[in-house]
């Protein structure tokens, strides 16, 4: 066989141990002979079982033995130039002319799955391939070689996905990491990274990740879901959007608050929808997810040290640096630590209609965990001053939650009206009320307005935004 991909001057390898082993048994033929089934002592159900058990640890004994000979066997350099279909046919005559000397019968499927696995192995990301490409999946998370979990529709599944051993997944890994130019090893055993497709990727090796690799992804949605989709999988309603859209325009500093993957970066990227595209916008994240409409945006990205411990690039410089960079508003993919000095400073000092995300389970609980990273970031102010600076700064928190059915619902608008002595007032405008959970654990409730006046009335009105007093009148419908 001749190819520009395959490495030339170069014997074949010899045959590991497996192999000779696979060659010394020719493979069970797909349907045993009536026969044997017959002979088969063990209840019907038990033996099919182990049969396709046996099956499947051989066939990813064959996948690996295949892969080792790949990677001896293709010349690395030109797969950078090759097309998807000279490569896919390249590995799939690799992969023939292989499984021939090793004496293995596969059948049409098998040999389709086989090369498809190959081909994953070699370009892209192996077993978390299939995962990557499936739309339904939302979070991947890896807990060692042989656990892989994803979430779907709010709720966590255990997938049959694995990876043949703790080095299969260390590879992996690296793949992706050496691919941003970072390194993860026991002496730095954990990354942050961002996939080529945009995914958002956190891994954890031995011997800090005690059973073997921990890798978490956050998929990047290209469609990012806007406020008109979130309304119809009724993530908040159309009375509660027009609301939003009314702070927004007018400018109110606005902080998503929730759980973890609750929704607060969707959500703040559908808010940020409500921005005039006549406005400069910067936005500042760590990993860069959220994707603006307007025409006038900078994006900034943080970035972690280097190996020796340089060039760390802060959300906080990235703010601070911002500030000099005259824009209209600044959003903050999450505010988590040093960097709330300045957010609230930006939003105090004519950067209004700033935004920002924060992880906390209620509004109240935002206001604490501010407090909590200010006092962190070593500013030793009265707590009276500090809360009237939270006051001043914040107008509205919007909290976004994941329910027990893995329903993600806006469970509360609160607005910050002021102070009152040393606390800070606050009145809920909207919030998700539970009545109760259907016989297949859904969750019934609605939404509702508390029936209180808004703070910012007057601010909507002056600018355009006289929204209808029943939006605020509470739910009186038929529960859902
Ligand atoms: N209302 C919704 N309905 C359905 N899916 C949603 C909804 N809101 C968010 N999602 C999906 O849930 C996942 C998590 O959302 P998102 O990234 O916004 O959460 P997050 O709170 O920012 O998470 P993290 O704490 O990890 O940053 C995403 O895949 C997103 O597409
Ligand atoms: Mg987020």
């Amino acid at each position: 066989m001749f190819s520009r991909y395959k490495k030339s001057g170069k014997s074949r390898p010899k045959l590991v141990e497996l192999s000779e082993v696979a060659a010394k048994q020719p493979p069970e033929p797909e349907v045993p002979p009536k026969t044997q089934r017959r002979a088969a002592k063990a209840p019907a159900q038990v033996v099919p079982m182990d049969k396709e058990k046996k099956r499947k640890e051989r066939l990813s004994e064959i996948k690996v033995e295949l892969h080792k000979r790949l990677l001896d066997d293709l010349n690395l350099a030109a797969l950078e130039t090759a097309s998807e279909a000279d490569l896919r046919a390249e590995i799939s005559a690799i992969a023939a002319e292989a499984l021939e000397e090793m004496e293995v019968v596969l059948n049409r499927e098998e040999r389709t799955t086989l090369n498809q696995e190959l081909y994953d192995e070699v370009v892209g990301l192996g077993p978390l391939e299939p995962l990557l490409k499936d739309d339904t999946v939302n979070d991947i998370l890896v807990n060692g070689p042989h656990q892989v979990f994803v979430e779907r529709n709010g709720k966590l599944e255990l997938t049959d996905t694995t990876f043949k051993d703790e080095k299969h997944l260390l590879r992996i890994i690296d793949k992706i990491v050496s691919a941003v130019g970072r390194r993860v090893d026991e002496s730095n055993p954990y990354v942050d990274a961002r996939l080529a497709d945009g995914s958002r990727f956190n891994a954890m090796v031995p011997p800090i990740a005690v059973d073997g690799s921990l890798v978490s992804i956050r998929k990047f949605k290209k469609e990012k879901l806007s406020v008109d989709d979130l309304v119809r999988f009724g993530a908040f309603t159309e009375e509660m959007a027009a609301y939003l859209q009314a702070a927004v325009a007018t400018r109110l500093n606005i902080i998503v608050s929730g759980g973890t993957g609750s929704g607060k970066t969707t959500t703040l990227n559908a808010l940020s929808s409500f921005i005039d595209d006549s406005e400069r916008i910067l936005t500042i994240e760590d990993t860069a997810e959220l994707q603006l409409q307007q025409t006038h945006v900078g994006r900034m990205e943080s970035r972690p040290p280097n190996v020796e411990g340089k060039g760390a690039v802060t959300q906080r410089d990235c703010l601070r640096n911002a500030l000099r960079m005259r824009p209209d508003r600044i959003i903050v993919g999450e505010t988590r630590g040093e960097e709330v000095i300045d957010m609230l400073q930006a939003m105090n000092t004519g950067h209004d209609g700033s935004m920002t995300t924060i992880h906390a389970n209620s509004a109240r609980d935002a206001v604490s965990r501010l407090e909590n990273m200010i006092a962190m970031a070593g500013i030793e102010m009265p707590i009276k001053a500090v809360r009237s600076q939270i006051a001043s700064a914040v107008n509205l928190i919007v909290q976004a939650s994941r329910l027990q059915d893995g329903s993600r619902r806006m469970v509360s608008i609160t607005e910050i009206t002021g102070m009152e002595g040393d606390v800070i007032s606050m009145q809920e405008v909207f919030r998700f009320q539970r009545v109760g959970l259907t016989p297949d654990n859904k969750i019934i409730g609605h939404f509702t307005a508390t029936g209180v006046r808004s703070h910012f009335s007057e601010r909507f009105k002056m600018w355009g935004y006289e929204l209808p007093a029943s939006i605020f009148e509470p739910f009186e419908g038929e529960q859902r």
